[in-house]
């Protein structure tokens, strides 16, 4: 059976990467490609169904994002979501106006006319999220409406024959209370699809894809300890074994068990060629002196380039490198609207891309979602310790030791560090915080112990909720546990006596101190 393939074209909606999500948690495989992608291109992945996106301008205005006609005649189910309702609308014959105000927020959806497959099991008066300034008031010709909204006469349009539809309102967003189902029937009801896409599906593709792009040819990775080049690295492994190198440098600036883990994981259980390059040292002396938070990144990430080039020198007949490079990237680095805002730190993926590197890049993650690498992580067989893993700067704990590094300051916030995850993941706090971890502040105070005077550093905890980094707040950790930690902390590692708890949110904080 070929794969059955949806492709949402993109007309700069906010949502198109939900929209695909969506559709492969309904178990349809899903791409998104920019609106103007030629038609022939369209043809050669042989999408069973397209959905056309949202988009903030307005079909009404000249210049906007338009359709190619081709689409429309393909005879393809089709359905249109917002801006893409009215594009079907529009070239249709359909007559739209400009609202006098915009309509955002909720609506009550009352259905309209017999039941249609498209909104079974939909029930009246459930709630949908709508975002639009232009209306549709005349309906192309074969078209029905099939429900309305007190402001919007036509919430939602099919012609059944031509099998195409369209929604005013965004079935993607949690907020439309039947948006799943409504989806759902459009893939199975209206499209007639299968919907049996599942990761291991994806496994067997990439897999095939992998060979043949590669050939015989050498393959190195590096591994960073994080999720996604773990996972990419043990996919390409599966495809092509003992061809792929991967390459693990140990800046000695990892968290407690994290460099045995990887070892442990990736030699002993998965059975991959593992190059372990100790270059603790090394970094260690390029740190040196070093307190300026920029600084410390950028030398991180110049000496991690430098070992890890000379490391795959030494291996022969390579001509690629794996990139864990997730779905979101790519749509990103695509989308010519998104300017780069301030920079606030420079982010330093370690494991990122050597740019002047001659190889050509493997990125077996390209289309997929974190959550689904997560889920592929499992299929492949990886060990939760890494499938689990919560976010970890690249620069390590680098930028969790303010002021100078050395091994003795790594050694405190190492193990200051161990014991805030350990009691975070003993209380199975519901929910758990996003992330957690400890920072050595330069900040050294008074304390008494035993009875004599002390004078230790400050060690800080911090624990957020998030959902993406992006934004974050201080978790609310009980109390009872904030005391186990401080208690901890204190008695066990050496040179801390005091601790405090982090209970600022970003912004205006970051996450990471540094
Ligand atoms: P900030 O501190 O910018 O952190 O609020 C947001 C998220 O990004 C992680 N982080 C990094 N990740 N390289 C990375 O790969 C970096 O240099 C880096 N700095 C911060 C941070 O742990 C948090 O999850």
């Amino acid at each position: 059976m070929s794969l059955e393939t949806v492709i949402v074209l993109d007309f700069g909606a906010q949502y198109s990467q939900l929209i695909a999500r969506r559709v492969r948690e309904l178990g349809v495989y899903c791409e998104i490609l920019p609106y103007d992608t030629p038609w022939s291109r369209l043809v050669e992945l042989a999408p069973s169904a397209l959905i056309l996106s949202g988009g903030p301008e307005s079909t009404l205005d000249p210049s906007s994002p338009d359709l190619d006609p081709q689409i429309l005649q393909s005879g393809l189910p089709i359905l249109g979501i917002c801006y893409g309702m009215q594009l079907v609308a529009r070239h249709l014959g359909a007559q739209l106006v400009k609202l006098e105000h915009r309509e955002y927020g909720p609506a009550m959806l009352a259905l309209v006319g017999g039941a249609s497959p498209f909104l079974a099991g939909v029930p009246d008066d459930s709630r949908v999220w709508m975002s639009h300034g232009d209306s549709v008031i005349r309906l192309p010709a074969g078209f029905t409406t099939l429900a309305s909204t007190p402001r919007c006469q036509v919430a939602a349009m099919g012609d059944a024959a031509r099998r195409i539809f369209g929604v005013q309102f965004h079935p993607e967003v949690a907020h439309t209370t039947f948006g799943r189902q409504i989806l759902r029937n459009f893939l199975r009801e209206i499209a007639g699809l299968q919907a049996q896409w599942k990761m291991e599906s994806f496994v067997e593709r990439a897999v095939a894809q992998i060979r043949e792009q590669v050939g015989g040819a050498g393959v190195i990775c590096a591994l960073s300890g994080g999720v996604d080049s773990a996972v990419a690295a043990t996919l390409v492994a599966r495809a092509i074994g003992e061809q792929l190198t991967c390459i693990f440098v140990d800046h000695g600036l990892l968290r407690a068990g994290e460099a045995q883990g990887v070892v442990e994981a990736f030699r002993d259980q998965l059975h991959l060629n593992l190059v372990v390059v100790d270059a603790q040292a090394r970094f260690l002396s390029k740190l040196a002196g070093i307190d300026d938070p920029e600084r410390k990144r950028i030398v991180i990430g110049h000496e991690f380039i430098a070992v890890f080039e000379e490391e795959a020198a030494k291996i022969a007949g390579v001509g690629y490198l794996v990139q864990g490079t997730l779905y979101p990237d790519v749509i990103e680095s695509k989308t010519p609207q998104s300017k780069a805002g301030h920079k606030i730190k420079s982010h330093h993926n370690v494991g990122g891309l050597p740019e002047q590197m001659e190889f050509a890049l493997i990125e077996p993650l390209r289309l997929l979602f974190k959550d689904e690498v997560r889920v592929l992580g499992r299929v492949l067989g990886l060990p939760d310790h890494i499938v689990e893993r919560q976010p970890f700067p690249g620069p390590g704990l680098a930028v969790r030791i303010i002021g100078d590094i050395t091994q003795e300051r790594i050694e405190v916030v190492r193990a200051a560090d161990a014991i805030v995850r350990q009691e975070i993941e003993r209380a199975r706090l519901d929910p758990k915080p996003w992330q957690y971890f400890a920072v050595l502040t330069p900040v050294r105070s008074v304390g008494v112990m035993g009875d004599g005077r002390t004078y230790g550093n400050l060690v800080a905890v911090r624990a957020i909720t998030s959902e993406d980094g992006m934004t974050a707040d201080w978790a609310r950790l009980p109390h009872e546990l904030l005391e186990t930690i401080s208690t901890r902390i204190v008695n066990e590692v050496p040179g801390v006596n005091r601790v405090a708890y982090d209970i600022t949110s970003k912004p205006p904080s970051t996450v990471e101190w540094e």
